[in-house]
């Protein structure tokens, strides 16, 4: 397990990377700063094209709240300021309307320096209020996707989908914002958003965040409609641990780029100039392309 040590010049390393402008394997880093290089990293680079991840904090047993809906403090300090790093990296971060209307969040970066995303609710039948901290103007975009006919306040951007059963399809909703521009994408919960994503394997990396707790009973973390009856056919992804200090966090690559993408690139090729696949090739590259390195 890799312990994180996400000191103020290894963040700002990793912003940069996140707006191409710097790769994440250069420098002179202390152990727990390459590890959160290695985890942000991945998540910032911008050559492997469009990025889906989810993200859940879970209690030892698989529960992301208890049976009354109090989830606020299932992550400890460490989760927390991890999800908010997450946030930082996406353009656009996803709930289900449960989520907005049991924890009322705002969905906004405060515990890492770093822009807000867009803040996006899958709200099918109309449920959230117009008055939901998600949906107060701040400056940040707002987009509620829902089936029906229902004005939201100026400036909050509709998406219209039809709903043929009782859940868009999870690939009509990410095209859907892909559409609108958003690229990055954080689907932060709660499970059965997560799941949908999940189970249409549309999501590139998978971040189990698990903290020290035992509730016992309440909703569970994933749960999918056609669950594996065979331990052999369930998906075990290549899977990195680190040490979020309260909390172990399980970092899941879900799909081909997502496994490409734990191996630094070097340079501004991570502006998307370029793809590398081993750090080999990497001098080769940033002489085609010009680039320095970055020490
Ligand atoms: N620990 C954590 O990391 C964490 C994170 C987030 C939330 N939570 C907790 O989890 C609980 C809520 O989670 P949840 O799983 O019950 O609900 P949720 O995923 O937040 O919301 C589910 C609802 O969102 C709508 N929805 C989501 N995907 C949809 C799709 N593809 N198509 C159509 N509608 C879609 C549906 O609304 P309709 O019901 O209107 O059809 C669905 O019932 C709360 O207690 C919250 O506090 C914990």
């Amino acid at each position: 397990m890799q312990p994180l040590d996400v000191t103020p010049r290894v963040w700002e390393r990793v912003l940069s990377v996140n707006a191409g402008t710097a790769c994440a394997c250069c420098g002179s880093w202390s152990a727990g700063e390459q590890a959160t290089l290695a985890l942000y990293g991945s998540l910032a680079r911008r050559d492997l094209g469009p990025l889906t991840v989810a993200q859940i904090g879970q209690s030892l047993d698989g529960r992301i709240a208890t049976v009354a809906g109090d989830a606020r403090d299932v992550s400890g300090q460490g989760g927390l300021a991890h999800l908010h790093r997450l946030r930082a990296l996406v353009d656009g971060v996803v709930i289900g309307v449960g989520t907005a209307l049991h924890d009322d969040p705002r969905l906004t970066v405060r515990l890492c320096p770093g822009h807000n995303p867009a803040r996006v609710v899958i709200d099918p039948n109309g449920r959230l209020p117009d008055d939901a901290p998600m949906l107060r103007d701040d400056g940040t975009r707002r987009i509620v996707i829902q089936a029906v006919e229902r004005r939201r306040p100026a400036g909050v951007e509709v998406i219209r989908l039809s709903l043929g059963e009782r859940f868009f399809p999870a690939r009509t909703v990410l095209q859907a914002l892909r559409k609108a521009g958003l690229e990055k994408i954080l689907i932060e919960g709660g499970g059965i958003t997560i799941s949908r994503f999940l189970e249409a394997r549309l999501l590139n990396r998978l971040h189990v965040a698990v903290a020290p707790l035992l509730i016992g009973a309440g909703p569970s973390a994933l749960t999918t409609q056609r669950p594996e009856l065979k331990l052999a056919d369930c998906v075990r992804p290549e899977t990195r641990v680190f040490s979020l200090g309260t909390d172990v966090l399980f970092d899941c690559a879900l799909s081909e780029d997502a496994v490409k993408a734990d191996v630094p690139v070097h340079g501004r090729a991570s502006a998307g100039l370029q793809r590398v696949h081993s750090i080999g090739n990497a001098a080769r590259l940033a002489g085609a392309a010009n680039l320095t390195p970055e020490t």
